[in-house]
């Protein structure tokens, strides 16, 4: 069941409904249900039961620590990219043989970290960084299993600045990739565990998966000539899901399905997927009041109080969130509007020429599917404190991080 729909003529989250939390907690907030992460979380397992698996959570969409623990209670690993992720991630209790740790840019701090923590590999990104794990985990008596991140090049079809393919600066060419893998072999302090490949996010057809599936387990088959046998397919995140009402997200049933049959003769490899997007998006909103309407030059604008400090993705990926209000109208007269935020910027915005029911001074909205990549990407842009954000159980509500104040805004300062 969807977990925000109306009733009685009033957008609810679960069964709480929302006019009441913002009652309660002030606008704006982000809410988020609790059944709709679990539900998100058990399809996606259901649908790779056929293939020996490991869910790690990437926390960089949401990485609220009562949203974590929901995910590591459920048996999640993690998928991190910073310190502070793995720091978040312990806390969350998710299991430290369950977490891998990507990213072009690790510091010695954070390689040191994780091989104290005993996660469960590195996804390495270049040469350099390979050999500086190597001295790093010889230093502290330890062998550090990696995973190498090879970019296959090829178009996952998505947004440009979240296609991780040819031209950006993920992973190691896959015409490289082959000797990465003799040279790991080598040294002493590394354990060749597996092979990542993170294609991109937002990817919405089943093709681009498929496709990745079969390069990675052609390349780790030819890399038993060179005596090097993995244990781990990682094939990273990118399942992608429906923003728009007409959009359709990307079917978990038949990528597991096609996945089982790629793997029914390699069976000595467990897979590894790093979601985000999918199971968190759509279990939370944004909820903002409207401040004022205005027009100019013969356009409409609703401005309301949360602005792209809260939400950046319309202003950054020209992203689309539908946009509902928290009580219907009885007649929606729709008018083409532009709903815009506070900020100081003209590229501060929610929705751009959008035909929709103009809301009245006062009334709540909710952005939708703001549940990913929301919160975590907010900022003190205009010394605006981060909003608060509310996580739903049933016709429960708690606050599961506080709005900040304005002394946060000079903490350390
Ligand atoms: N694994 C790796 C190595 C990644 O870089 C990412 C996302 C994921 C997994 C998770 O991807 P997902 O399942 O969520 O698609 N801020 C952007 C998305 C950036 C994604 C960055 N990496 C947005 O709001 O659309």
């Amino acid at each position: 069941m969807e977990a925000f729909r109306y009733m009685n003529g009033k957008l609810r989250c679960e069964n709480a409904d929302i006019g009441k939390a913002a009652a309660a907690v002030g606008t704006p907030f982000y809410i988020y249900s609790r059944r709709a992460f679990a539900d998100n979380f058990r399809r996606l397992d259901k649908a790779l039961a056929g293939s020996r698996h490991i869910i790690c959570y990437a926390c960089k969409a949401n990485s609220n620590l009562s949203v974590f623990r929901l995910f590591a209670r459920l048996g999640a690993g993690a998928d991190i990219v910073s310190g502070g992720e793995l720091y978040k991630a312990l806390k969350a209790g998710v299991d430290p043989g369950k977490i891998v740790f990507a990213g072009v840019g690790k510091t010695e701090d954070e390689i040191r970290f994780a091989l104290s923590s005993r996660i469960l590999m590195f996804n390495v990104e270049s040469v350099p960084e390979l050999n500086l794990i190597n001295d790093i985990a010889g230093k502290m008596r330890r062998k550090a299993a990696v995973a190498v991140r090879v970019n296959f090049g090829f178009d996952p079809h998505t947004h440009g600045y979240i296609n991780t393919s040819r031209g950006s600066k993920f992973g190691i060419d896959m015409s490289m990739a082959r000797g990465v893998f003799a040279y790991a072999k080598v040294l002493r302090n590394i354990d060749i565990a597996g092979l990542h490949s993170h294609i991109g996010s937002q990817i919405t057809q089943t093709g681009p998966f498929v496709r990745n599936l079969r390069m990675a387990l052609s390349l780790a088959e030819s890399l038993k000539e060179l005596g090097i046998h993995l244990r781990f397919i990682n094939l990273g995140g990118g399942l992608g899901i429906a923003y728009r009402e007409k959009e359709s997200p990307v079917s978990v049933s038949s990528v597991g399905n096609i996945f089982r049959k790629l793997l029914k003769n390699s069976r000595r490899y467990t897979l590894i997927l790093e979601p985000g997007r999918f199971l968190s998006a759509n279990a939370g909103a944004l909820v903002t009041k409207v401040l004022y309407a205005k027009e100019s030059f013969g356009k409409k604008f609703v401005i309301v109080d949360a602005g792209m400090t809260d939400l950046i993705r319309p202003s950054l990926y020209g992203a689309y969130h539908r946009i509902l209000p928290l009580t219907t109208v009885r007649s929606p007269l729709a008018t083409v509007v532009s709903v815009v935020g506070p900020v100081c910027e003209t590229g501060d915005f929610f929705a751009l020429d959008r035909k929709m029911p103009v809301p009245g001074q006062g009334d709540l909205l909710a952005v939708m599917d703001a549940g990913a990549y929301g919160f975590e990407m907010s900022s003190n842009y205009n010394s605006r404190p981060r909003p608060a954000q509310v996580l739903v159980s049933g016709s429960r509500f708690s606050v599961i991080r506080k709005r900040e104040t304005r002394a946060d805004l000079v903490r350390g300062e």
